[in-house]
């Protein structure tokens, strides 16, 4: 039987594709690439256009719409398990393609769950992405955990409580999906003297990437998205 493949394409740099990855999608039957906008394109699609054959491959745009709704994200979920399954019974190997890593914050995780639940004879095959945070680190120089130090991965969407107890807690603090609490984010640093250990990372590994540590400079950003910040304790240097 054809196969499913979750495949992490990295960050937006087509070379931070793991060899893996490649070959997978160059053999796949069909491509999957998640939007969250329909009029916007998509970043793990544009991140490996140059490894697949429009004129072989069956490529499609699915909208996974930006919501915490359960009653809209639901369907779609559901929409996008029984479009790969069909192709998959049909003996087509289908890719699909995630940012970063698929089981880090990926809406893969929540297809792999309705896969195991409705369509458990379809096999599943996961190949790991180098995510946002590593690439992250890697383009700053910035390590992320040392010896017995601790690091926390936070949505800030999950809000600034738990954002600002991480920060107490952890030597790293990994804050994803900054962009709706950038200003309470910026505060809360501002109050806890974090100022000089703070790193803003916009768009790694593409051609719009920005990586600041100055905090006047982050101050004035307006974060799209795709950025992240990295607190380490005490300061980066
Ligand atoms: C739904 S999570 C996906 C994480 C992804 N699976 C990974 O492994 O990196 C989306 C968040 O990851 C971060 N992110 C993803 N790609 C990024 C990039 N190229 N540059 C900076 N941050 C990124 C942002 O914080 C964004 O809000």
């Amino acid at each position: 039987m054809a196969t499913v493949y979750a495949v992490g394409v990295g960050p937006g740099d087509p070379e931070l594709l793991t060899r893996k990855a490649e070959r997978i999608l160059r053999q796949a039957d069909v491509i999957l690439a998640p939007v969250s906008n329909p009029h916007e394109a998509s970043v793990a699609l544009e991140t490996v256009r140059e490894f697949l054959d429009a004129g072989r491959q069956e490529i499609i745009i699915h909208q996974f719409p930006m919501t915490s709704d359960r009653s809209k994200l639901v369907p779609a979920w559901q929409e996008a398990a029984a479009l790969i399954a069909g192709r998959v019974l049909a003996g087509r190997d289908v890719a699909f393609i995630t940012i970063g890593d698929p089981l880090l914050y990926s809406t893969f995780i929540y297809l792999l769950r309705i896969f195991r639940e409705s369509y458990p004879l379809i096999g599943i095959e996961i190949v790991p992405g180098i995510s946002s945070i590593n690439t992250s680190a890697a383009v700053a120089g910035v390590p992320l955990a040392e010896a017995d130090e601790r690091i926390a991965i936070i949505p800030a969407t999950a809000g600034m409580e738990r954002v600002i107890e991480a920060l107490a807690t952890y030597d790293t603090v990994v804050l994803l999906k900054i962009k709706p609490l950038f200003g309470e984010i910026l505060e809360a640093l501002r109050q806890m003297g974090r100022e000089r250990s703070t790193l803003f990372v916009e768009r790694v590994g593409s051609p719009r990437q920005k990586v600041i540590t100055d905090f006047t400079e982050i101050t004035l950003q307006t974060p799209d998205y795709l950025s992240l910040m990295i607190i380490r304790r005490p300061c980066l240097s």
